[in-house]
């Protein structure tokens, strides 16, 4: 049984730049659920061990160059770190052509940028995603430019990113290199800032005598439980804790003491850090320099 994502992807030829961890991340569910099979998919990288991994792991198709990748591969995906993609991209230039279309992961990396970078491809994508891929559950935003126009709406196009990245996650169609940089913390950092609440919670269980493993799973029941009633119920996230929470029972004691300690301005200020590397590394760095 085809899929609907698998049939549209059926005839394309998928190269990845970067054989690193988001490209494994990536393949490794759309291979299992027959979205892409093994020898649609070309891959190259910087050393070439960890290409050879990637090849025994995966059985894809190797390129001995981005050039060679470049020349057998219809859709590019670019998965090599922000900081490295000028020097991947600078000596392929010319490779590049309106038959190709790119979809870049690189954090930060503008499209108005990529694009004056890449005037020849017609079809570009931006696309920011989280480690959650690997298990199907990311928040991943894209936005694209067709023929160097920004596209106004999702109906516009990009139905490769939709196949390819719908099976793993929810996706959100984002403009704006504001709103990405708030994605990038949100939901590409979000992950790990969500962990480290669940670092104090299971300490504060242990400090009363829970072992390491039961304060463990109770907190991960809880966040999945959290999450879980916000998706499925249909509330708000304020009235379902509304909900919970009696004026004259224990719930109230805590939320009280969170407001009063301002915790939601301790988490802005710790937010707004690292939206403000992002900034930084952007205009330290890459294609954002090449204007
Ligand atoms: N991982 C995440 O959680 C995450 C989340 C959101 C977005 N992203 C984005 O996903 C992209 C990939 O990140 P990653 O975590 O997968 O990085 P990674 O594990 O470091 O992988 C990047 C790969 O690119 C290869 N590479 C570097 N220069 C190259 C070149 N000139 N030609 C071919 N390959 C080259 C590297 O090769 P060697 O190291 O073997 O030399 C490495 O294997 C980044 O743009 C990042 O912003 C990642």
């Amino acid at each position: 049984m085809f899929s609907s994502d698998s049939i549209i992807l059926k005839n394309k030829k998928i190269g990845f730049i970067g054989a690193g961890n988001m490209t494994q991340h990536i393949l490794e569910p759309l291979l299992k659920d027959n979205i892409l099979k093994s020898d649609q998919i070309f891959v190259s990288n910087r050393s070439a061990s960890k290409l050879q991994k990637l090849k025994d792991k995966l059985n894809i198709i190797s390129c001995n160059s981005n050039e060679e990748l470049l020349e057998k591969s219809d859709i590019i995906i670019l998965s090599v770190k922000p900081q490295d993609l000028y020097e991947a991209l600078e000596p392929v230039l010319a490779y590049f052509e309106p038959r190709h279309e790119v979809i870049s992961l690189a954090a930060g990396a503008s499209l108005k940028s990529l694009s004056k970078l890449l005037p020849k491809v017609s079809l570009l994508s931006r696309v920011m995603l989280s480690t959650a891929v690997k298990i199907k559950q990311s928040a991943i935003a894209y936005d694209f430019m067709k023929n160097g126009q920004f596209a106004q709406s999702e109906d516009d196009g990009a139905f490769n990113v939709k196949a390819l990245f719908s099976p793993l996650g929810k996706l959100f169609f984002l403009k704006g290199d504001q709103a990405f940089r708030a994605f990038t913390v949100g939901s590409g950092s979000g992950v790990a800032l969500v962990y480290e609440l669940m670092i104090y919670w299971q300490g504060w269980l242990k400090d009363y005598g829970i072992t390491e493993k039961m304060a463990e799973q109770i907190t991960q029941q809880s966040f999945l439980a959290a999450s879980k009633m916000a998706i499925n119920e249909e509330q708000s996230i304020e009235d379902l804790q509304q909900a919970v929470t009696s004026t004259k029972g224990i719930t109230i004691e805590a939320l009280d003491a969170m407001r009063a300690s301002n915790l939601e301005g301790q988490l802005h200020h710790a937010f707004e850090q690292a939206r403000l590397k992002d900034v930084k590394l952007a205009n330290l760095k890459t294609i954002d320099n090449t204007k």
